[in-house]
């Protein structure tokens, strides 16, 4: 590398580096909704959470294990990546006939969070930077989540009474 080039190679490493530091910065500011579209670095649910319209066939097919996630938590890329791998679906096995499966993704894919701009398709919720910010140590004491009425963080009904409704407000958290 010639020494011309290594410089405006520094020089790119410098803003590069610049950027990185700032802008983890800017998003960690302010919580409050809408305020970045980058918010939660991108990984924000949507909003309305409610149900906009329900599905019989999720209700049922998708709560056998667990509440039926309510699909504006993820964005739809993460539901199409779900519903394709529901053969090997967290050690289960939860696979559907075709048309099932093909009338659920749908469902999920168009009620699927807004707000999420960031290019990644997470396979839980919980993995979600909005998940993990809501549920960090400022917020919730560590000890909680090994209470037996919790068992796991996915188990979102132990303090979300109202959550397969899509009510996760705060006036209706209910600590175990
Ligand atoms: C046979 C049981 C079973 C069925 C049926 C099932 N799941 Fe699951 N699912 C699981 C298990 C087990 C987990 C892991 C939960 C945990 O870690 O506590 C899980 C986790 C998930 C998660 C991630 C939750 C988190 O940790 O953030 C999503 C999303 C999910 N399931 C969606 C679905 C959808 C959509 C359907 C319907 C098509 C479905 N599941 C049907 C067993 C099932
Ligand atoms: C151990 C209890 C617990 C579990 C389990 C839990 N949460 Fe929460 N959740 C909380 C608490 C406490 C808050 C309030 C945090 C704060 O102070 O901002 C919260 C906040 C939220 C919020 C934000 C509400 C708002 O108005 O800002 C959402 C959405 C949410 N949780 C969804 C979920 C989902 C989805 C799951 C399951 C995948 C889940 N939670 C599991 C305790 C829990």
């Amino acid at each position: 590398m010639s020494i011309y080039n290594r410089k405006i190679f520094q020089a790119i490493a410098v803003v590069l580096l610049a950027l990185g530091v700032a802008l983890p910065a800017v998003q960690a500011d302010d919580d409050r909704d809408g305020k970045y579209v980058g918010k939660y670095g991108g990984e924000n649910r949507g909003k309305p959470l409610q149900l906009g319209q329900t599905n019989s066939k999720f209700q049922q097919e998708c709560s056998a294990c667990h509440i039926a996630y309510v699909p504006g938590l993820l964005p739809a890329e993460s539901w199409r990546r779900i519903m394709a791998g529901l053969g090997k679906h967290f050690g289960s096995n939860a696979s559907l006939d075709a048309e099932d499966s093909k009338e659920i993704t749908a469902f999920l894919v168009s009620n699927a969070s807004n707000r999420w701009s960031a290019p990644t398709a997470p396979l839980q919720i919980t993995e979600a930077n909005w998940f993990r910010r809501k549920h960090g140590e400022r917020e919730i004491r560590s000890s909680i989540w090994k209470n037996p009425h919790v068992k796991s963080p996915s188990n979102c009904a132990a303090c979300h009474p109202q959550a397969e409704r899509g009510d996760f407000s705060e006036r209706n958290i209910r600590m175990p």
